[in-house]
């Protein structure tokens, strides 16, 4: 993966605010599981963007993903994710499995995030985390908006995870290498984004849903900065 500077749509501290939304969820956490059932998320987030979020460690050489699951991937009962078809499972990598069609998918940054958030303080006691992994490898921002074949289905299957005892805290956004290889492209990248975040905020009925946005480093040959 490349390396990456986290930024923020709307202001650059991403943590506080998402912290500060943990706090406002605490008290929406309801008890999932009851019984050991079907278990449920309370804290949903959609990660969506090119093969920076579909995950490519230990798939970039040969024809295959190398197996390997860091320490900070590793599953855990409080991590499920949204199977391909619609269904909460234990989350485990390749988290896009299924979902990044047509390549071959490894690690990604979906799990560490989890991870991370369980371990923060100011998640709300006994929070199940449900990742959402709707990434395409490859795709332009273009190939997002309102209306496209990935908008629509990162959109239904948020709706989906949203429906039950989980709520939506945030999109997470990995996305834009592919912009950087023309300068028109480049240069509609801003508009393009804030179209995005209007529009997935409104479709999902979601106005102050947190986008969090991860800005590429660019790669070669290049380019225009975004
Ligand atoms: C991206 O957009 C192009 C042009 O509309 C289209 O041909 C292609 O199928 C799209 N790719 C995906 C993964 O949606």
């Amino acid at each position: 993966m490349e390396p990456a500077a986290a930024t923020m749509l709307s202001g650059r501290r991403a943590l506080p605010i998402l912290l500060a939304v943990f706090a406002l969820l605490a008290a929406a956490v309801t008890v999932s599981a009851r019984g050991g059932a079907e278990r449920a998320p309370t804290l949903v987030f959609i990660l969506a963007g090119q093969s920076n979020m579909g995950g490519r460690g230990g798939a970039t050489s040969g024809n295959r993903w190398d197996g390997v699951v860091p320490p900070e991937c590793a599953p855990s009962p409080r991590t499920l994710r949204l199977s391909p078809s619609l269904r909460w499972e234990e989350a485990r990598e390749p988290l896009h499995a299924g979902v990044d069609a047509g390549n071959v998918v490894g690690v990604g940054p979906g799990m560490p995030f989890a991870h991370a958030l369980l371990r923060s303080p100011a998640c709300p006691r006994g929070a199940v985390v449900g990742l959402v992994p709707c990434a395409q490898g490859g795709t332009p921002i273009a190939n997002w908006s309102r209306g496209t074949e990935m908008y629509e289905r990162m959109v239904a299957r948020a709706r989906v995870a949203g429906a039950g005892t989980g709520r939506v805290a945030a999109l997470l956004w990995f996305q834009g290498e592919a912009d950087t290889m023309r300068r028109e492209d480049a240069l509609a990248y801003a508009g393009r984004m804030e179209a995005f975040v209007r529009d997935v905020r409104r479709d999902l009925a979601l106005p102050n849903l947190l986008v969090i946005q991860v800005r590429s480093s660019v790669s070669t040959p290049l380019i225009f900065p975004l």
